[in-house]
């Protein structure tokens, strides 16, 4: 079996990594320093997609990145004999338009935080005034996860407000959510787009400091699983989240056969949706593939050929941390192009994000640079690996968070 992984990120390396282990070939469109069989290839440029997979007779298209998906791509092989996993751009837009997956979660009565719609700023000013400024702020559109302001009173929503009119334009659609309290939780699962399988539950961290203080970030780490999943709570997600959501995605003849992300806030009310991502999540993959035994490139071929309710599920007993080591300056402006010490090429459970290959070593290429990987007979076991296994990597400014995995513990 022959694989293209579409995408450039920590996800990427991680998926491809793990379909590695069983495929006969796999390659990165374009891929990072830590990757082979790169090609450099952008994954939003279809045409060229279909002329390498044409040619090296490529059987699924792994896509890593939202993107992709929210432009078509599932649509656009529909005429090629390729699985591309991943939804049509219909349904693709649970992730790239907020607005209309809260009115599919409407519909579909799947449990998720009250919301108003506002198409200008004084629309937007007087929902806000009625909510007394405590309230969650989304621009409709894709963001890269910086179109959410969560704001307490009116002079931080006003803010928001006028932040996200000024970067959008006076014509962007604004999502306008009741404010929840509570647990955070990254469940992701496979689908053929009536049954699903899920991965273990996972944490990412999003913010850039410690405490979850500072901006959000593409994600600062993650663990799984999380300790205060059990069985009760699963069976309370899929009864109110995913059996809906899984009807609302027959009902309306979605085409989806890939990954749907559930972000979940675990409130004193149940669970309750927070966004529906389309794909694998960034950094989830980097602990939660790691996490399973199952082989992932017959996960992916099972939500094509009607196996997917029988497939079998296996997963590690360990618990996974994974801590990004970041640039300097990151979410903001940062230098590239530093020397990275410590990579050998022969490491265990890293994941690189923003590196390149130059001069028989790696570089920084990107915000985000390396994903370190350990494992632990708990928790806490994984969390000290996971911290002595990164002092050995190391470059200029380099900056990571250092309480990964200890917000449960509490
Ligand atoms: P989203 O991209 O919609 O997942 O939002 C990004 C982050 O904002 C989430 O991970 C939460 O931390 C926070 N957030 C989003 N929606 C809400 C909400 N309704 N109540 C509280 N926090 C939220
Ligand atoms: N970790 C959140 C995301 O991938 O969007």
């Amino acid at each position: 079996m022959r694989i293209a992984v579409l995408g450039s990120g920590g996800r990427e390396h991680a998926i491809a990594w793990k379909l590695q282990q069983n495929a006969d070939k796999v390659f990165c469109l374009p891929g990072n320093g830590g990757t082979t069989n790169n090609v450099d290839i952008d994954p939003n440029d279809f045409k060229a997609v279909k002329e390498f997979c044409c040619k090296e007779e490529i059987e699924i298209i792994f896509v890593g990145p939202e993107a992709p998906l929210a432009k078509g791509i599932v649509d656009y092989f529909a005429e090629y004999d390729i699985m591309v996993l991943g939804p049509d751009k219909e349904a693709a837009k649970l992730e790239s338009s907020k607005i209309f997956a809260k009115k599919f979660m409407q519909k579909y009565n799947v449990a998720t935080a009250n919301f108003q719609t506002a198409g200008c700023r004084q629309e937007a000013i007087k929902i806000i005034e009625n909510m007394n400024g405590n309230c969650v702020l989304k621009y409709d559109g894709l963001a890269g996860g910086k179109g959410v302001y969560v704001c307490s009173n009116m002079e931080e929503a006003t803010q928001a407000v006028a932040e996200l009119y000024e970067k959008y334009g006076a014509d962007a659609n604004l999502l306008i959510e009741e404010k929840l309290e509570g647990k955070e939780l990254s469940l992701l699962a496979f689908t053929d787009g009536r049954s699903y399988q899920l991965l273990l539950p996972s944490q990412d961290h999003k913010q850039l400091l410690e405490g979850d203080k500072g901006p959000n970030t593409g994600g600062m780490g993650a663990f799984c699983p999380v300790p205060f999943y059990n069985e009760e709570l699963k069976k309370q997600i899929e009864q109110t989240i995913i059996e809906p959501t899984m009807q609302g995605i027959q009902q309306e003849n979605f085409n989806y056969h890939g990954v749907l992300y559930f972000g979940l806030m675990i409130t004193a009310d149940g669970p309750k949706v927070l966004e529906y991502n389309v794909r694998l999540g960034d950094p989830e993959t980097e602990v939660v593939l790691p996490a399973l035994k199952s082989d992932l490139k017959e996960l992916a071929l099972a939500c094509f050929d009607g196996s997917l309710a029988d497939f079998e599920m296996e997963f590690s007993d360990r618990y996974y941390v994974d801590v990004v080591l970041v640039s300097g300056g990151y979410p903001q402006a940062y230098q590239k192009g530093k020397r990275i010490s410590g990579l050998t090429g022969e490491e265990d459970l890293v994941f690189h994000a923003g590196t390149k290959f130059v001069d028989n070593g790696w570089v920084t290429s990107g915000g985000r640079v390396l994903n370190v990987v350990d494992s632990g007979e708990t928790l806490a076991q994984a969390i000290q690996n996971t911290y002595k296994k990164l002092q050995k990597y190391s470059f200029e400014n380099m900056y990571y968070r250092k309480d990964i995995g200890s917000r449960t513990e509490k």
